[in-house]
């Protein structure tokens, strides 16, 4: 499965790629404006740092203006993937996009209809936001093995992208599905690397190593 970090800090998002982990990254309008800076500007640094898409959301809500922002937007690196929401318009969108080569991923997606849609007008990856999905009283997993059996039914090859990721069973789960991507804020991604016994194994091999007055340098 592969790892996006969902942010638009560029400083947390060099600090993953260090660990070799990260194979994208997806931003939102959200994201940009908490990270207080130009969008364009932000995207061509994030750009700059990983070699996997970078998701980049369209904010008009009809189809010729979407295809205008998108124009900028795929300027800015090979590597940008245009983000519109799922509706009629941003399908138009992301047909015409695919159509051209540029990687679309269709975000704001709640159901496995969406998800049929998404894939049918040739998006690149599907966003099921699992984390709001859940928070409204609906199984945001039981979403992702739903668009995982529609997809292999059809052989289609939009990659289910897990967004809106909260904690690390939502991580568990996904690659037990098999989703093919998630993306998760990078304090959740560090969350992973954590276990009690990882600590305290560090604790007791620390304090044996003291006790032999060795040093390696
Ligand atoms: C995905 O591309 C979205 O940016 C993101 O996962 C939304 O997550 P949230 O529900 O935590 O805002």
């Amino acid at each position: 499965m592969k790892f996006f970090v969902d942010t638009a800090d560029t400083a947390e998002i060099r600090d993953l790629a260090e660990t070799g982990l990260l194979d994208g990254v997806t931003t939102n309008p959200s994201l940009i404006h908490k990270s207080g800076r130009k969008f364009v500007e932000v995207v061509e640094e994030i750009c700059g740092i990983v070699d996997g898409p970078v998701s980049a959301e369209v904010v008009a809500l009809d189809h010729a203006t979407m295809m205008k922002e998108a124009e900028v937007l795929r300027k800015i690196a090979d590597n940008v993937c245009i983000k519109v929401p799922l509706t009629i318009d941003g399908l138009k969108t992301c047909k015409a996009l695919s159509g051209e080569g540029t990687q679309v991923n269709v975000t704001l997606c709640f159901s496995a209809n969406q998800a049929l849609l998404a894939a049918k007008a040739g998006a690149t990856f599907i966003s099921p936001f699992v984390g709001r999905h859940d928070d409204n009283g609906f199984d945001g997993m039981q979403l992702i093995e739903d668009i995982r059996l529609i997809y292999d039914n059809y052989d289609f090859g939009t990659e289910i992208l897990v967004a809106s990721v909260r904690h690390p069973i939502h991580i568990l789960q996904s690659a037990k599905i098999g989703a093919d991507v998630m993306t998760a804020p990078p304090a959740v991604i560090k969350s992973l690397f954590n276990h009690v016994l990882t600590d305290k194994g560090i604790a007791g091999f620390m304090k044996d190593w003291e006790a032999t007055g060795q040093s390696i340098l």
